[in-house]
């Protein structure tokens, strides 16, 4: 049965991450996986998150969630995507469910596609996250890819992305990503979100928005504009949305799927058939992660503490980015300025691979072979180790760095 079988390719970026453990030397600095951690390298816990493990622990119950999970839960994260007071929300024109993390939400969205035969083709922005072909293809989907990075690949070929846009078939899916671009840091300005959304209303074009890392682009609600864009102005939409790295759960699997609809009657079907593509995947979701998000999200006082701690990790994370951007300027011809103007926890360094390789060789600092780096892995003691290798490797300008 199995003697036909050959070694799967490892996951590029989760199978570098092994590499990088078993890496025995000291001095080692890991850009690879997409999760924030804070100056000591450590991956932090909310202290909301915290408080809530306190209260939540005498109250968890050993019976299934229903198919959809928490309620609560999905109508609380659903209202941070959409707005408390907006007319959408409001509507009652949506219907949410709980997920296992975002790459479970997208997978379910994907299920969702097939089985109701909504779509055969999702387009995704080139490049686009490692994992998202690969999850619409599991579903029997066909992806395509549009351009999305203009050729210097630092900032957004726009004209190209709008011109790809206009040319696809109506009622094919469009997938974006909300905000902070994975892997390149780069997102549209709020003026150029409006354009691709009038152009994905005018073509009648599915969106479909990945939004993973609400709160590190440029805050928890500006970085949720293309959300409440979409659901302002496109009857239907779906909206993927994973709390591992805003609520720092990665292993918890928290995320939810929201699907925008004309009315409340659609919403009720789409209800049913969202019920059936996760009934078919794994039944029903885990309690705990999402009953931890409930109750910050639903209390105040934890709610308001989670935002703060949540808005300083997100400027730290801009502190290093101009940081890194400056230390480089000051040993290198080589440009590294558009790594301060990105967003988000990742950016395209503009490496090569070649470079990369070097890094990790002699260096022992790992970035994504694409030469996509974290920039939450950065931190005061290894800054400078790393632009010192870069400078090395791209080829150094002769200055003096103390
Ligand atoms: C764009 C994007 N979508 C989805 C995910 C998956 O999120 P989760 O870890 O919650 O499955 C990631 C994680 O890296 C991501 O970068």
């Amino acid at each position: 049965m199995f003697e036909h079988l050959t070694t799967a390719p490892d996951d590029p970026i989760l199978g570098l991450n092994e590499k990088f453990k078993q890496d025995q030397r000291e001095q080692r600095v890991n850009l690879i996986v997409g999760v924030y951690q804070d100056e000591t390298g450590e991956i932090p816990e909310f202290r909301a998150v915290s408080e809530a493990r306190r209260r939540i622990s005498s109250n968890v119950k050993a019976n299934y969630l229903g198919i959809e999970g928490d309620q609560v839960y999905a109508k609380l994260a659903s209202e941070l995507l959409l707005g408390a007071d907006s007319p959408r929300f409001r509507s009652g024109n949506w219907v949410a469910a709980q997920s296992l993390g975002g790459t479970g939400g997208l997978r379910v969205v994907a299920d969702f596609l097939a089985r109701c035969q909504v779509t055969n083709t999702v387009w995704h922005t080139d490049p686009t996250w490692v994992n998202h072909q690969s999850i619409f293809n599991a579903a029997g989907l066909q992806t395509k890819p549009f351009p999305y990075l203009d050729s210097a690949g630092k900032g957004l070929d726009f004209p190209g992305m709008i011109a790809a846009l206009e040319q696809i078939p109506a009622g094919h899916a469009v997938l974006l990503h909300g905000c902070c671009h994975n892997p390149t840091g780069v997102d549209p300005t709020a003026d150029q979100w409006r354009a691709v959304i009038e152009v994905l209303q005018k073509r009648n074009l599915l969106p479909i928005l990945d939004c993973a890392y609400q709160g590190f682009g440029d805050g928890l609600e500006a970085d949720v504009l293309a959300c409440r864009l979409v659901s302002e102005h496109v009857n239907e939409a779906i909206i993927v949305q994973s709390f591992s790295k805003n609520f720092s759960l990665y292993n918890q699997r928290v995320g939810a799927v929201l699907f925008l609809t004309k009315d409340s009657v659609q919403a009720g079907t789409l209800r049913s058939q969202v019920k059936a593509a996760i009934r078919a995947n794994y039944s029903n979701p885990p309690q705990y992660g999402a009953a931890l998000v409930r109750t910050v999200l639903g209390t105040p006082e934890l709610r308001t503490d989670w935002q703060n701690e949540l808005e300083a990790m997100r400027l730290r994370i801009a502190t290093l980015r101009r940081r890194f951007s400056q230390s480089l300027r000051e040993k290198c011809d080589h440009d590294f300025s558009h790594i301060a103007k990105q967003s988000g926890m990742f950016s395209f360094s503009g490496l090569t691979p070649e470079q990369v390789v070097r890094l990790r060789d002699e260096f022992a600092i790992y970035f994504v072979g694409n030469g996509r780096m974290n920039v939450a892995g950065l931190n005061e003691s290894n800054l400078e180790v790393t632009t010192r290798a870069i400078a090395e490797v791209v080829g150094r300008v002769p200055v003096s760095v103390s």
